[in-house]
């Protein structure tokens, strides 16, 4: 559920119309509710209940800082990837020690960055980096708390670019290898080996792969106790999926996936951490487009947008589906038609939606796309030159911009001519 809703007409984002919205920051823009936010968190938070439990949000969904601070206060820690990310994190409040660091290829500056300023772990993802961890952690002379992301060959049933579990995927160690590299862990001075950490892929809609996946993370916690190591911490990655076409079955809830973690997993006495992203931001945010013409075509018609593939890119890159709504509800017997909803920008790649059933639109109208709050904003470029456009967020009846759209002179003075032109 989220608090997008029709109110006489009129699209809301909690208590206040998006058209005024509009109004005040011009368009498209991206718009994010505090209170669907925070409903999300919650269902993870109390899916986790009797559990020790940390819920780190995977801030690469949505990582502006109003969205970062929003959660943190409700009690969230964050799962950074990049440097960029851990100082975003730091500068939006939140505390070292609800940090942990992920990414296949973190930097000695990175790591350096993370141990002086405090982290809760970094999930260790090759034996080359757990090399350079240890050296710079002895360097600074600290030990640095891991868990090891191991790699449990099981196939998510997800889109082949966002999928992170299968054996033939860049992610972790391979588990049959896991037993020799906490051995080598555990003679490495620089390092604390606390437990394990494993992320399958993203927008899951089945539960079946996690419960092969945690499976097999209770067998290797069995088996690394016995080797002599303490495995206090289970770090079990994000990645449930969201509904993104409200006609098809929903993906299972929070709470389903609660039980299955303690169904799987409860019994090892462990600290359990989950990185959701999409599952929090995705249905929190809109994007707010106007149609600049509607155009016909041989045997179809075309909804131009002043929204682009820069703007929301997942459409192009992954295919994706968002449902795409007027922000006046169409009254009621109005039959949709079918039309193809573009950007502007020039390639044929920049296609939101073809043969879209929708409620005749004109020139000056607003769309709102549904479930743009995650892997939106944070994806999106200034190709064509198009600026960066607003982010907003809404709580209760108020609103504030938490990103302005940039002028044209901001983004055109980013670049420097050499001295010899
Ligand atoms: N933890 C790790 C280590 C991850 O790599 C990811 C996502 C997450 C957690 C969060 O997954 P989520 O709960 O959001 O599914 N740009 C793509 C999604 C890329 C996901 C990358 N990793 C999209 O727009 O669909």
């Amino acid at each position: 559920m989220d608090h997008f809703l029709y109110r006489d007409g009129a699209l809301f984002a909690e208590d206040v119309a998006i058209s005024e919205i509009a109004a005040a920051v011009g368009t498209p823009f991206y718009v994010y509710s505090t209170a669907t936010l925070l409903r999300h968190f919650r269902a993870f938070d109390e899916a986790l209940e009797g559990m020790d439990h940390l819920v780190c949000y995977a801030m690469k969904a949505n990582s502006n800082q109003a969205v970062l601070r929003t959660l943190a206060q409700a009690g969230a820690g964050m799962d950074v990837v990049s440097g960029g990310e851990y100082r975003r994190a730091r500068a939006a409040g939140v505390p070292g020690d609800r940090i942990v660091f992920s990414g296949v290829g973190k930097t000695r500056d990175e790591i350096r960055l993370a141990l002086e300023g405090g982290i809760r772990q970094f999930n260790v993802e090759s034996e080359p980096e757990m090399a350079i961890l240890d050296a710079v952690a002895q360097e600074l002379r600290v030990v640095a708390p891991i868990t090891v992301r191991v790699n449990p060959d099981v196939d998510a049933k997800t889109h082949a670019k966002i999928a992170t579990g299968k054996s033939e995927n860049k992610f972790g160690i391979p588990i049959a290898r896991a037993r020799d590299v906490y051995n080598m862990a555990a003679d490495m001075p620089g390092l604390d080996v606390i437990g394990i950490d494993v992320h399958i892929g993203s927008q899951l809609t089945d539960l079946a792969p996690y419960e092969q996946a945690y499976q097999k993370v209770a067998e290797l916690t069995e088996v690394l106790r016995a080797d002599g190591h303490t495995i206090t911490r289970l770090d079990l990655g994000g990645g449930l999926g969201i509904p993104y076409e409200r006609s098809n079955v929903d993906p299972p809830l929070p709470s389903d996936y609660g039980a299955l973690v303690k169904r799987t997993l409860g019994h090892l006495g462990c600290e359990i951490e989950i990185e959701p992203g999409r599952l929090i931001a995705g249905n929190a945010g809109l994007m707010v487009s106007e149609v600049i013409y509607v155009k016909s075509g041989e045997g179809r018609d075309f909804l131009i947008l002043d929204g682009a593939m820069n703007d929301l890119i997942r459409p192009a890159m992954y295919e994706a589906h968002h449902d795409i709504i007027p922000v006046i509800e169409p009254a009621p017997g109005i039959e949709p038609q079918p039309i193809d909803i573009v950007g502007p920008v020039c390639e044929s790649g920049d296609t939101f939606a073809k043969q879209r059933p929708m409620p005749p639109l004109a020139a000056g109208d607003l769309v709102a796309f549904r479930s743009a709050g995650a892997y939106g904003a944070v994806m999106s470029s200034e190709y064509n030159s198009r600026p960066l456009i607003p982010e907003v967020l809404v709580k209760d009846d108020q609103f504030a911009v938490i990103r302005p759209r940039p002028t044209f002179d901001e983004m055109i003075n980013r670049d420097t001519i050499p001295a010899w032109l």
